[in-house]
């Protein structure tokens, strides 16, 4: 119970490495805010939690408005008095060959996957700093600390968020405030059916035959579990990453060990 008495808030929770998060910040004590897009998906993980025997609220959040990452931040503190976690895990996926790349495309991804990371951050940590105590963890990908030939802005938006990870962690290390990032591998969410369609058909493979070439570079043998990035991620909200910042961590089953 190393977030008993903490209150946690994590990004686009309504469905897979944000459900399995909320659900393993709750197991270790917290009290969890469901900042999300989807109502359905929002009120279903916020009951998860309670079946744990921890608060949960839903506050419904766009995360590229950073008025509703505001509204996000003050429900939270005026609800529950403290912010000690942030997740940032929203986000989207989009292929397509760089010289297909449209503006709508690159913007869609930027705002979403990188913007609203640093946005998000910055409405919580004042209350952070005012407690002299604070962890933020975002989402970024191994897709953040590779090249890519069908997906461009996914891969320099999660390589933008290992970038703001490392300035925010310098920012504000002298005010108690820990921020790391996560980058996972091959997870089998919603996204990554479409990840396997949209790059598969770029690649002119069927979304099965992607999704087992993708499987035969995986060392440890196995697609990643929503769970495999949520243990890591309770890890590093939680007192024992006490001497950890400004890390961008694998969780990739050996996929890239750089
Ligand atoms: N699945 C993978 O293989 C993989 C690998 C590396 C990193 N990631 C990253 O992990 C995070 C979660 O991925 P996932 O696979 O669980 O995705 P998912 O698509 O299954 O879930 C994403 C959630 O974010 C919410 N969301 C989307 N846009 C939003 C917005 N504008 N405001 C609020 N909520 C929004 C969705 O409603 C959904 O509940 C993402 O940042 C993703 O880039 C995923």
């Amino acid at each position: 119970m190393e977030l008993q008495g903490q209150v946690a808030i994590v990004t686009g929770a309504g469905r897979g490495i944000g459900r399995a998060t909320a659900l393993e910040l709750a197991r270790l004590g917290a009290d969890v805010v469901v900042a999300e897009l989807d109502k359905a998906g929002a009120e279903r993980t916020a009951a998860l939690v309670k079946e744990l025997g921890r608060r949960a609220s839903v506050v419904p959040t766009n995360v590229t408005s950073p008025t509703d990452l505001k509204t996000m931040a003050e429900r939270t503190r005026a609800e529950f008095g403290r912010i000690d976690v942030l997740v940032n895990n929203a986000g989207i996926y989009r292929a397509a060959a760089p010289l297909d790349v449209t503006e709508a495309h690159w913007d869609a991804v930027m705002n979403i996957n990188a913007k609203a990371v640093f946005f998000a951050s910055q409405a919580v940590l004042p209350t952070m700093i005012a407690q002299k105590r604070g962890s933020i963890v975002s989402l970024a990908s191994l897709a953040g600390k590779v090249g890519s030939r069908t997906n461009l802005p996914y891969n320099a938006s999660k390589a933008a968020v290992i970038s703001i990870t490392k300035s925010l962690a310098l920012a504000h290390a002298a005010d108690g405030i820990r921020v790391n990032c996560v980058c996972p591998g091959f997870v089998e969410t919603d996204m990554w059916t479409v990840v396997a369609r949209e790059q598969g058909a770029l690649l002119g493979v069927p979304p099965e035959e992607f999704t087992r070439q993708r499987l035969a570079q995986i060392p440890l043998g196995r697609m990643e579990r929503p769970e495999d990035v949520a243990n890591v991620i309770g890890f590093l909200a939680s007192p024992r990453a006490e001497y950890m910042t400004g890390q961008a961590i694998n969780v990739t089953g050996g996929v890239i060990m750089h």
